[in-house]
């Protein structure tokens, strides 16, 4: 991965392959933003100038090239567009940052060493941008060139060295933002590498021996229950989906500890490693990316991998429901009733409402142990991207609250999310004749029904958000500001916000 230092060194003497900047979209044109003065008065103070000629604005996204001025070590200028100047007296907003910095990065790969010369006041500022850059320089290259090189044969390999500069390396609070967003960055990556990764390499078994890997190097405590643990709890929403598949479901749990704290969260994360509806199959057309369905339980891994490296005040456990929906002669049929672990029946109308099986059974474990709260990260609903497109998750909870807070740490983090209702009135379309409810409802609101169905296998008194990442989870337009093709490591950063914030007590 992309190594980052804070650095006290002038632009100019910097031996670097770029010096990045930011340009903003003024009133009147575009202009400098404070960080390059270096690089401005190298050009006589016409670099607002020279950036128009060339046909910059300071749009957002944005990235121009130019010479460096004579006299500086590396060779090359990158402005990058950072939007709309702020208002007087103000600053650029964190997401602002973490957006150029993601395109910069992202626009220097096959480089080695850049120097970040970006408008950073304060600490909070320079974790936004490590933030950015480290996403942003991201690429999956693991299938090119047999993965042996470390280098893409058809691509770039990704920009390996980021210097901030004006970052402060001897201050605790800069060093900090530095490390966490290091930590953050680093799961959140990993995270996207699981999500492209091939569904013919990532199944259940080999997802639950990563997770047990990575709970060995950090200390984690890891159970995973396989076929026949499944088969001796009674988890027939998992196992009634991963029937038809060679490759046998997995429930893992990860458990992060902290010795002071007796705050307890859970996270729950949908794990199918691929989805072909099962025997109620998609069509082609809608089944070339479902290796994306694991999404919800790699941000699931990858937020209590983050929690624990970063030593939060909090209990984390992390619930990965994972199994392949496939059709064969032993998968589940539209019409077969499956006993979930909760003891409910359930009807299977259609099969490809699988993810709500496999969830129904992983929060009702998950509420065995009492938590304080419950959020769960799925890939659930087609509905959902109807509704809300391809850039923003829905939230949905049993508590006013507790949505409002999801909601606020998600845009914190800069990850669009927005309230969604649980309708009462839509639960009757749920009603089976033969069962305690069926796995479907009324095909309107669908992303609502789903969230409805998950609320029943809450345990009683438990505090819970849906998550339906649906949308966001996976990129398949071009790459933009930090987010790049393919996986995208969406409500990693949610999740790990509101570990912090249930660490420092100010949620729940
Ligand atoms: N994994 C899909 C949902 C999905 C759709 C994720 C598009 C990402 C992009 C889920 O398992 C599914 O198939 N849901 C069905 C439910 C329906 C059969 C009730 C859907 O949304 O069509
Ligand atoms: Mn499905
Ligand atoms: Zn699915």
């Amino acid at each position: 991965m992309t190594a980052l230092t804070l650095s006290t060194a002038a632009a100019p003497g910097l031996r670097a392959d770029a010096i990045v900047i930011g340009v903003a979209k003024g009133a009147k044109g575009p202009v400098v933003a404070p960080g390059a003065e270096a690089v401005d008065k190298a050009y006589d103070g016409r670099l607002a100038g020279v950036l128009e000629t060339l046909g910059a604005s300071g749009a957002e996204g944005e990235v121009t090239k130019l010479p460096a001025p004579s006299g500086f070590k590396a060779p090359l200028v990158v402005a990058v567009g950072l939007g709309a100047e702020p208002e007087k007296d103000s600053a650029f907003g964190a997401e602002a940052l973490r957006k150029a910095a993601g395109a910069a990065a992202r626009a220097l790969a096959g480089s080695k060493k850049a120097a970040f010369a970006l408008p950073i006041g304060d600490a909070g500022d320079t974790g936004a941008v490590a933030e950015g850059a480290l996403l942003g320089a991201y690429s999956f290259d693991t299938y090119k060139d047999n993965g042996n090189s470390g280098k893409a044969k058809n691509g770039k390999a990704p920009l390996a060295e980021v210097a901030l500069l004006g970052g402060k390396p001897r201050d605790k609070a800069y060093k900090a933002a530095v490390q966490r967003a290091t930590a953050v960055a680093e799961e959140l990556n990993r995270a996207r590498d699981l999500i492209n990764t091939p569904p013919n390499d990532l199944n259940p078994q080999s997802f639950a021996a990563l997770a047990q890997t990575a709970a060995k190097e950090h200390g984690l405590k890891v159970q995973v229950l396989d076929e026949k643990a499944l088969e001796k709890g009674g988890y027939g929403g998992i196992l009634g989906v991963g029937a038809g598949s060679q490759a046998a479901p997995r429930l893992v749990k990860l458990s992060y500890t902290h010795s002071k704290s007796a705050k307890h969260l859970a996270f729950v994360g949908k794990g199918i490693t691929y989805d072909s509806g099962g025997i109620s199959l998609k069509p082609a057309g809608h089944n070339e990316t479902m290796k994306c369905d694991m999404s919800g339980a790699a941000a699931v891994f990858a937020a209590v991998v983050a929690a624990a490296r970063l030593g939060l005040e909090v209990n984390v456990t992390g619930w990965l429901a994972l199994a392949e929906n496939m059709p064969s002669g032993s998968a589940t049929r539209p019409g077969d009733v499956l006993r979930m672990y909760s003891g409910k029946t359930v009807e299977v109308l259609n099969t490809d409402a699988e993810g709500r099986l496999v969830l129904a059974d992983a929060l009702w474990a998950a509420s065995q142990e009492k938590p304080d709260a419950i959020v769960d990260v799925a890939t659930l609903t087609g509905a959902m991207v109807l509704a809300l497109g391809h850039r923003t998750f829905g939230i949905m909870a049993n508590d006013d609250a507790f949505r409002s807070a999801l909601h606020e740490a998600a845009e914190e983090v800069g990850e669009p999310a927005w309230p969604m209702p649980l309708p009462e009135h839509l639960r009757k379309g749920m009603d089976s004749p033969t069962a305690d409810i069926a796995n479907m409802g009324e095909r309107m609101g669908g992303g609502l029904v789903a969230g409805l169905f998950l609320r029943e296998f809450v345990g009683e008194g438990i505090t819970w958000a849906h998550l339906d990442i649906a949308g966001p989870a996976f990129n398949e337009g071009g790459p933009f500001g930090y987010t790049p093709k393919g996986g995208t490591g969406s409500a990693v950063r949610t999740l790990v916000r509101v570990a912090e914030l249930t660490a420092s007590g100010d949620l729940g």
